[in-house]
Parts: structure tokens; sequence; C-alpha cells
């Protein structure tokens, strides 16, 4: 099929919830992809953080083959060898005391767990949330989520998860209650705007919560494993969850979530009441293994502290020389430019020019690449931009309209 026919059918046949880009993706490497015609694109978007290792790791690719020939399902009715060596490498690796987990398979479930855990350890039905917070779309976790476009059709959603304005320390103490389970929050927002929070906000957030006797739940789906400089973002500020969500690149691009939390937090669930098919699948966690092994043995994480600084840098270039942007934010390779203006035109531009770009909210132009993107194609990227941007200011001689 060529792209068009595809196009075409994809939007016949798939339910017509994605913000769609008029292109055609069929292959990876690295930090590049191709669509079917051929053309390259450097991946600024990392299929929305998921492929941090880099699209088709030789040794993800490898892991996936020889488990595949070996086994491909167990559920965790049975014990796997696979899902074994999963669970002791990732707590191996999560924060110190954090080592017992529940395997799902995506963001908004590794949230639900957390919600749930939530309520059956406390006893408790009340979640505090951020207001901006994005959490994933799953009643439960679309119950956390705060945009209105997203939660409005669905109402009435779970009850007793309220939000407060985020990184403001009186306003969550306000909220708490004698009815609060748990207090959610992403260590660095994401989908919100690439909102990195103010020193002493998690610390202080951690504090209400030991004080209140109620539970710290970190979503590190966008923000975990390495992404942001540091292994977990949490560690940006030396501030432990007792909970902590994972999941996007987890399984090096197969589908696995991951609720991390204390070991007698965890145990409050007891049998069947939390679970799901594909748990743990020996497949997925094969691949889980060897992305862990490729995160550590190639340094990822120094890797997005360094590049990240160097990519930043370059934004905050191109900020002085273009009046369009407002504001360069982000940790590591998490980085957010926000614009005066909607940044649709600016990603289908950076697209035609060979660059993916995500957005974040309206006005945001959000960086998830791969971990193993290279200085070259760094500057391939902020070149297209500097063009992308030199033709909007050129389309806007007065200034940005504002929105
Ligand atoms: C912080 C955060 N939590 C949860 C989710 C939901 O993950 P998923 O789309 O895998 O359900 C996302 C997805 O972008 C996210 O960024």
């Amino acid at each position: 099929m060529n792209e068009q026919e595809i196009i075409e059918a994809e939007n016949r046949l798939m339910a017509n919830v994605f913000a769609k880009k008029p292109v055609v993706l069929t292959r990876g490497k690295g930090a590049v992809v191709w669509d079917v015609n051929g053309k390259e694109y450097v991946d600024c978007t990392g299929s929305y953080g998921v492929a941090l290792f880099g699209h088709s790791h030789p040794k993800i690719v490898e892991a996936i083959g020889k488990q595949a020939e070996k086994l491909i399902s167990c559920h965790a009715g049975y014990y796997n060898d696979k899902r074994t060596e999963f669970l002791q490498k990732l707590t191996s690796i999560t924060p110190k005391g954090l080592n017992k987990a529940f395997l799902s398979n995506s963001g908004a479930e590794s949230v639900e767990c957390a919600i749930k855990l939530a309520r059956k350890y406390s006893g408790k039905p009340e979640i505090i949330a951020m207001m901006g917070a994005f959490h994933g779309k799953t009643m439960g976790a679309l119950s956390a989520t705060w945009d209105k476009k997203y939660r409005e059709p669905f109402q009435p959603l779970v009850p007793e998860i309220k939000h407060v304005p985020p990184d403001n320390l009186e306003k969550a103490r306000e909220a708490v209650s004698e009815k609060t389970a748990a207090v959610l929050v992403e260590p660095i927002r994401g989908e919100g705007g690439i909102r990195v929070p103010p020193d002493g906000f998690l610390k202080g957030l951690r504090e209400l919560c030991d004080e209140k006797n109620i539970l710290l739940i970190f979503d590190e789906v966008q923000t975990g494993f390495g992404r942001t400089g540091k292994l977990f973002a949490c560690e940006h500020w030396g501030v432990t969850p007792d909970v902590m969500c994972l999941a996007k690149p987890l399984a090096g691009g197969l589908p696995l979530g991951a609720t991390v939390a204390r070991a007698d937090v965890m145990s409050s669930l007891k049998v069947g009441e939390h679970s799901t098919t594909y748990s743990g699948s020996p497949l997925v966690c094969a691949a889980g293994c060897a992305a862990i092994d490729v995160l550590l043995d190639e340094k990822l994480t120094e890797r997005a502290a360094t590049l990240g600084a160097y990519f930043k840098s370059e934004l905050e270039k191109l900020q002085s020389k273009h009046r369009i942007v407002k504001e360069v934010r982000g940790l590591g390779l998490m980085l957010g430019m926000e614009m005066k203006f909607d940044v649709l035109n600016t990603l289908l531009k950076a697209k035609d020019k060979g660059v993916l770009v995500l957005d974040a909210g309206r006005n945001v132009l959000r960086f998830l690449p791969p971990l193993v993107i290279s200085r070259e194609q760094i500057d391939k990227a902020i070149s297209v931009l500097n063009s992308v941007f030199e033709e909007e200011e050129n389309a806007r001689p007065s200034g940005a309209s504002a929105n």
C-alpha cells in the first residue's frame, strides 16, 4: 500500500481518537525513523517517550527474538524465570525501599493500580492530584488527569479525587482531610507543558505525607528511566515516594507498566484484588531485562544529562534569536519550548523538513528524543527549528498573535 492508501485505511478502520500527523512511519534505528517513501526524520518524539533506548536497539531486538522462540506468554498464576529476573533488575534500580511491583501494560494501568493500592492500604478513599496533571485516560487515571477536554465527556468519574494548584504546598496542606489516602504527582509535569517544580516542593509534599500519614505516589511514567538525567526524576530533589508508577520505555518499546511500592504497602493487595492477564509476560520481561542492561551499560542516564544540557542551551540560543519563543524548560532530555502561539503548524513544518517534534498542550513544543540521540542529530533539529521559526516570524511580521 502507498502512503495515501495507508492513511485512508487507518482513518477508516481505527478509532479516530488520535491527532494524527500525515506521515506513515515504517522503520527506525536509534534516533532516526523513516517513512514509507524512504524519507528520513530525526525523531525528537521518541514515540512519546517510549523509544528511550533508540528504535530497534540490537540488544533489545535480540532479547525479544530469543524469548519469542522459548516462551511468549505465561500467566502470573505460574512462576517464570524471565519475570523474576526482570523484577530483580527493576527493584535493584528503583529508589531504596521501593521493592515490590505489580506489572501491567501501560502508564494508565500503573496509575490505576496505584490508586487502588492507596485506597486498600489506607482504607480511605481520597486522592489529591495536581491541576495540570496527566496520568492517563482509563477511568481511574482519567479522574486524576486534569484537562477538562479529556474528562468532561466521561463524567461521572471516580469520586474523591480532588485537584489542587501545583507547586503550592499550602494548598496541598489545606486539601488534606481525614479521608485522604494519598497525594499523586508527576515529579515533572510532561503533558502539562514540561513544568519543573520549584526546589522544595516535592520535599515539602514528602514531609506533609509523613506528618499526615498518607502515601506519596510519584507518576514517573514519562520522567523515569534516565530521561531527566537521573534514573528517576525524584532523585533530583532527593525525595523517595511510597509508590512509583512506571511505563513508556520500560520494556524498550513493548507494552509494560509497573507500579513499584514499599513492600508493606504493596502487600496490602491480596490475591484476586488486582490483576491483568498479561502481567509480566516472559516476552515483555525479556525486553525489560535487556532495556535495563542497555540503560546501565550504555550510561544513558549520564548521556541524557550531558546531551540534555547541550540541547537545552541550543534551544535557549533559539529563544534569544526568535521573539516568538516564550520560554525553554526541562531537565535532561525532557525539554519543552513554550511558544507565543499554537504549535501545530510548527510541528508540521518541522516534519516536512525532516524533524519530528511533539506538542504538550497548544503552545509548547516537547522534546523526548531517544537518549542515544547524537549531537549532530540535535544540531539538525535545531537548524530545522531555526528555519521554521524564521518562516513563522516572517508570516507574523508584527509579532506573534496571542491566543
Ligand atoms: C505522566 C504520565 N502518566 C501516565 C501516562 C499514561 O500512559 P499510557 O498512555 O501508557 O496509558 C502518561 C502518558 O503520556 C504520562 O505522561
